[in-house]
């Protein structure tokens, strides 16, 4: 059975890629910086002995080295939109020289919905044409998932309006649609494409994007889960920079939120086809995670 390699084995898609894999039986090894934290946040999957780890973080090539021989799939999900693709070529050449045959790639919607006008779009894409190129030079398959906007966001961005002032802002209309996924349906499909054959997916391409909602939309889920009104409320571009200015956000960020201007298809099949069930909505997400937003 092909063993695993997992990056960023702690964040949300990451770890719930690793649960998936381990219920599975599949030897699967995270590659982590802080132990201690991976310990107890897969206390179940380490009584399995399946699970091993590696302590590394993007710039340890040397801990990444050692760590990924013997390994024949790589899931690379690299959380720096600055150097994702400079950490993503140095990692999947490492991989591919140990002998890897499959790399599945978690990059963003941005790639095929912004054209590199932005810092996400320019770092997913540059992301997605560094790993090609390698494995164009050495080999191997190159998976990629491009998912939508995560339903966690709610918890970064909204979810201080939404608990001070029963408010969503935005520079879009309300009948701007967005697409939405939970990062753990997109863990569900890393695992799946990462225990399924590697001739089954070849070099694809998945969409994932799972529920498209408006703005108005999204604001009246949270109304109904959280039994509030809860608002949404369009501002101009220049306010809204200048609000996520003050909340300590970099410039590139704060710009590209003033500018995402939402052209989303309708929700793609892949949830369903890649692992035969039906996505999570975000009323179920909002439903579990009501408390944070309360
Ligand atoms: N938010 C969206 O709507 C959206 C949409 C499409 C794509 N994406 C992409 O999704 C990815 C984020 O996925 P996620 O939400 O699952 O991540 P997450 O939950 O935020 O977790 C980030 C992970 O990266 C690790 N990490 C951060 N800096 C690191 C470093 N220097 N070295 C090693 N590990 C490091 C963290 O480790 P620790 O636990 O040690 O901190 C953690 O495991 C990004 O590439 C993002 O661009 C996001």
């Amino acid at each position: 059975m092909s063993k695993v390699f997992i990056t960023s084995a702690t964040g949300n898609i990451s770890a719930q890629a690793v649960k998936n894999l381990i219920a599975k039986g599949i030897p699967t090894t995270i590659y982590v910086r802080d132990e201690q934290k991976a310990r107890k946040q897969f206390e179940e999957e380490f009584k399995s002995n399946n699970l091993s780890v590696v302590v590394g973080d993007y710039d340890n090539e040397e801990a990444f080295k050692k760590g990924i021989q013997g390994h024949e799939r790589l899931f690379l999900l690299v959380a720096d939109l600055i150097r994702m693709a400079e950490i993503k070529d140095k990692f999947a050449r490492i991989a591919l020289d140990a002998g890897v045959k499959q790399i599945v790639d978690l990059s963003s919607f941005t790639v095929k919905q912004f054209n590199s006008s932005g810092i996400i779009s320019q770092a997913h894409t540059d992301g997605e044409n560094a790993l090609r190129q390698a494995v164009k030079e050495k080999g191997g398959n190159l998976v990629v998932i491009r998912p939508g906007n995560f339903m966690t966001n709610a918890l970064m961005s909204d979810v201080h309006t939404i608990k001070g002032m029963n408010k969503v802002f935005g520079v879009q209309p309300a009948t701007s649609k967005l697409t939405l996924i939970d990062p753990r349906d997109i863990g569900d499909v890393a695992s799946t494409i990462l225990s399924d054959p590697i001739e089954k997916h070849l070099n694809l391409v998945y969409d994932v994007n799972v529920q498209t909602v408006t703005l108005k939309e999204r604001a009246d889920i949270l109304s109904k889960v959280l039994g509030r009104q809860i608002d949404y409320v369009q501002v101009p571009p220049v306010q809204h920079y200048q609000t996520l200015i003050q909340h300590k956000l970099p410039h590139a960020l704060a710009y590209e939120f003033c500018k995402f201007n939402f052209h989303f298809d309708d929700p793609n099949p892949e949830i369903e086809i890649l692992t035969g069930r039906k996505p999570r909505t975000f009323e179920e997400w909002v439903q579990e995670n009501r408390s944070a937003l309360e």
